[in-house]
């Protein structure tokens, strides 16, 4: 049976009914008689203050006194009593305790989380116990919230969830930033100083981890319409940034019948959706965000969430910035030219200064963009979109797919791709081809997006980046 959560109680009238909580102390403070012990289980921000009164209602009873002594911070406990008015500001209910139960101790001499406020690279440190502290406890009920929003989103809207692989044969992305996977005994070949045969390993063929699902996407999109993925990803880059990780989820729609300016829609509509659900389903949560890491940043989602959002061509981006960067309005440190890959610096520019929120760049450069995008006629641009967020700067990134099967395989060769390879993904173009488009969101980077969260590393469990693969 399940018995009521915190966040549950502290939803029910205050008519004395007796009650069980179970969760960890938070603080346990003593004025005269009375001892005030609150307990957290998660559930919400806001715990349950538990009170104990030594004089009146306990009189006598030592093992509730000894166990009392024993409920410090981190502690696991029951406590039994009556819910009843609180006099405290700030809270409806608490409970007027007539029973504790200690689970499991926390020895103050060794628990690292004391009641005092850690420094965030403290707590990555402590990985598994930061969970615990106010700010992390937020950052996963919010991480929970904007991936049940998206399931929802797409539900809603005829979107099929496909599982695609994780270990994987092709470089979707083509920018060969993959972990590869082995079963080899990869000590071996270092002895003998012979290459390793992968036609020998697992798969009989080298296999990597997947950088994203979408090629594989496509194929569904091409049977069932509509479809999305929500996946860990997976990518050997060496940035080394606050908002990089070698592995994050990946959130890919798919759509078949779709031009570039639906994919624009869709990314743009889907956003502001998942924004809302955020501002509605989390308050207290944001509440948190908004005193303690990011001021300002409900009166900013709720901004974005009903604003549209500005969509500006890559060509007159770059031509933005170097206006701004010739007239001194901007000094950055990677010049701004046609042809080259905006720089974070030119991305904090353009969503910051020129758009004042989120701008959808539009028509990149073929060279700086995947092989799968569809060419433009001037043969130089690729319909492709990344959506961009001040603070952050990227956080979607998409594209109308190339969908004949010339133009593919003839961007595929120039490129030095194994065309043979990737057949599969070549028979969609030869088979009942339509225009299609699709788009992959950083769900990291939203978590942070929408917790004010200044470093990746604290909106996901157990951050993955180079150097770093504990717990
Ligand atoms: O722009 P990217 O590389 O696009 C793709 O992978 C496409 N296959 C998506 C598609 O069209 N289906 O990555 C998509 C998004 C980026 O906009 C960014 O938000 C996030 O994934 N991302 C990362 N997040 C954390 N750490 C990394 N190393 C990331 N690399 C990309
Ligand atoms: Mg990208």
């Amino acid at each position: 049976m399940l018995f009521p959560l915190i966040k549950e109680i502290l939803a029910f009238p205050a008519d004395s009914r007796e009650l069980s909580v179970r969760g960890w102390v938070r603080t346990r403070r003593e004025l005269k008689n009375l001892v005030f012990v609150e307990v957290n289980d998660g559930s919400s921000l806001a715990g349950l203050q538990c009170t104990f009164d030594r004089s009146a209602e306990l009189p006598g009873d030592t093992r509730i006194v000894c166990a009392l002594n024993r409920a410090g911070t981190g502690a696991s406990v029951e406590i039994r009593g009556r819910l009843v008015p609180s006099p405290a500001s700030g809270q409806a209910v608490e409970l007027a305790a007539e029973h504790l139960r200690i689970i499991g101790e926390a020895p103050a001499e060794s628990y690292p989380l004391q009641k005092k406020r850690h420094s965030l690279e403290f707590l990555r440190e402590i990985a598994h116990l930061r969970v615990r502290t106010n700010t992390f406890g937020a950052v996963a009920r919010v991480r929970n919230c904007l991936a049940f929003a998206i399931h929802r989103y797409f539900q809603d809207r005829g979107f099929v969830y496909v599982h695609t692989p994780i270990i994987t044969a092709n470089d979707a992305e083509g920018a060969g930033a993959m972990f590869q996977v082995s079963a080899l005994n990869l000590a071996e070949p270092a002895k003998t100083g012979k290459a390793p045969d992968f036609s020998r390993d697992f798969f009989g063929r080298p296999a990597y981890l997947t950088v994203s699902g979408q090629l594989e996407a496509e194929t569904y999109a091409a049977a069932l319409s509509r479809v999305y993925t929500f996946g860990p990803t997976f990518r050997a880059e060496h940035s080394n940034t606050a908002r990089h990780l070698a592995e994050f989820w990946m959130v890919e729609p798919e759509f078949a019948f779709a031009e570039l300016e639906d994919d624009m829609d869709l990314a743009e509509d889907f956003l502001k959706t998942i924004l809302r659900a955020a501002l509605e389903n989390n308050r207290a949560d944001l509440d948190f965000f908004e005193a303690r890491i990011e001021k300002g940043i409900i009166q900013n989602l709720e901004k974005v969430a009903d604003s549209r959002f500005a969509r500006i061509s890559y060509t007159d981006a770059v031509a933005e910035l170097e206006r701004a960067a010739a007239s001194g309005a901007a000094d950055f440190e990677f010049k701004p030219a046609w042809g080259c890959d905006l720089q974070s610096e030119h991305e904090k520019f353009l969503t910051e200064k020129i758009a004042g929120g989120p701008v959808i760049v539009t028509e990149y450069p073929r060279e700086i963009k995947a092989f799968y995008m569809k060419m433009n006629d001037d043969e130089k641009t690729v319909r492709a979109m990344d959506v961009l967020v001040p603070r952050l700067g990227e956080i979607i990134g998409g594209s109308q797919r190339e969908d004949r099967l010339d133009r593919l395989e003839n961007r595929m060769r120039a490129l030095g791709m194994d065309v043979e390879q990737y057949y599969w993904y070549l028979d969609l173009r030869r088979y009942g081809s339509v225009p299609h488009a699709g788009f992959g969101l950083g769900f990291e980077r939203l978590v942070q997006y929408v917790t004010g969260m200044a470093n990746i590393r604290d909106v996901i469990p157990y951050p993955r980046a180079e150097g770093q693969a504990d717990f």
